[in-house]
């Protein structure tokens, strides 16, 4: 069974001591992050178990960030369920959990000094979410900073956050490699998340769309970047329930929305309202 563990002295002692113990014994001691908000379902173990394979020591935190969420969002609601968090650890393998209360992570009741995601922090998610993505970095770093890893994983899932983490490594010259784990989906296609809890049966029936409109998407960028967006607005636009947010096809380098005539890597992103519940997926599209 993980270590439990909400402060944040006792975690840098109790990592420190693991260092030891594996030093002692001859062995390696890379510290792998796997940051998390909790309620872990099969996409987060999908992050711990390629921990467990990249690293020694692996520390999933549990957090729900109050700096991420808008006063009209879902913090009070969002789901926490630490006692099955942890045995899904346990199964997993993972070495500690760390799980502070707000007060340990923010003492002043949130945190003087924050970062900020620039402009590409204002698009998309950011949009939709002003001072989500000042707020995911400040806890992400927070977070680095606490558990000084070798390497933390991330969801590809959350696009635009994995490339908001990786420009911040970047440019603050963080010592930590990021790993991103593709998208875990259900059955259907729809993407692992843990607000999938909140759809009903025909909210989850309809929010298979985004997933076969990415699809689509996917097959049709031989023909172009505006034909990835009709192929997706055709199936996404099509579906009952479904309130389109936005559809947009980025540059992987710059996460700016490219022009029409665009050839090369890029990543359709989607954002809907689906019943009553905000749901994003993103997939790669390879335009020749
Ligand atoms: P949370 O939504 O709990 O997600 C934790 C990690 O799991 C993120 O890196 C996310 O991209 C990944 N993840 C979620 N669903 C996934 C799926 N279906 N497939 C693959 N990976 C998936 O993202 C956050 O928490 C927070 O913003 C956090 C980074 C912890 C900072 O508070």
């Amino acid at each position: 069974k993980p270590e439990v563990i909400d402060t944040i002295d006792e975690l840098r002692n109790s990592l420190c001591l693991a260092k030891q113990n594996a030093a002692a014994r001859g062995g390696d001691a890379h510290v792998v992050l796997v940051p998390t908000m909790g309620a872990l379902h099969a996409g987060h173990r999908e992050l711990v178990r390629r921990a467990v394979a990249v690293g020694d020591i692996v520390v999933v935190s549990v957090f729900v960030n109050p700096l991420q969420f808008g006063v009209n969002e879902d913090l009070d609601t969002y789901p926490r369920t630490l006692d099955a968090d942890v045995a899904a650890l346990a199964e997993e393998g993972a070495a500690f959990v760390f799980a502070p209360h707000a007060q340990e992570m923010y003492p002043d009741g949130a945190s003087s000094t924050r970062l900020t995601a620039g402009a590409v922090g204002g698009l998309y998610e950011g949009a939709a979410r002003p001072g989500h993505f000042d707020g995911m970095l400040t806890v992400v770093a927070k977070l680095l900073n606490i558990v000084e890893p070798d390497i933390a994983v991330f969801g590809q899932k959350d696009a635009q956050q994995v490339f908001l983490v990786e420009r911040m490594v970047a440019d603050l010259n963080l010592r930590v490699r990021i790993e991103v784990v593709p998208t875990v989906r259900e059955d259907n296609g729809l993407a692992r998340s843990s607000r999938n809890r909140n759809l009903d049966e025909p909210a989850r029936t309809a929010a298979r769309s985004l997933f076969v409109g990415l699809t689509a998407a996917a097959a049709a960028a031989h023909s172009g970047v505006p034909a990835a967006i009709v192929a997706a607005h055709a199936v996404i636009g099509a579906a009952p329930l479904v309130k389109l947010d936005y559809l947009v096809v980025v540059h992987p380098h710059t996460f700016l929305p490219v022009d029409d005539d665009y050839r090369g890597q890029a990543r359709m992103l989607v954002a809907a309202v689906v019943g009553s519940t905000r749901l994003i997926d993103n997939i790669s599209l390879d335009i020749p």
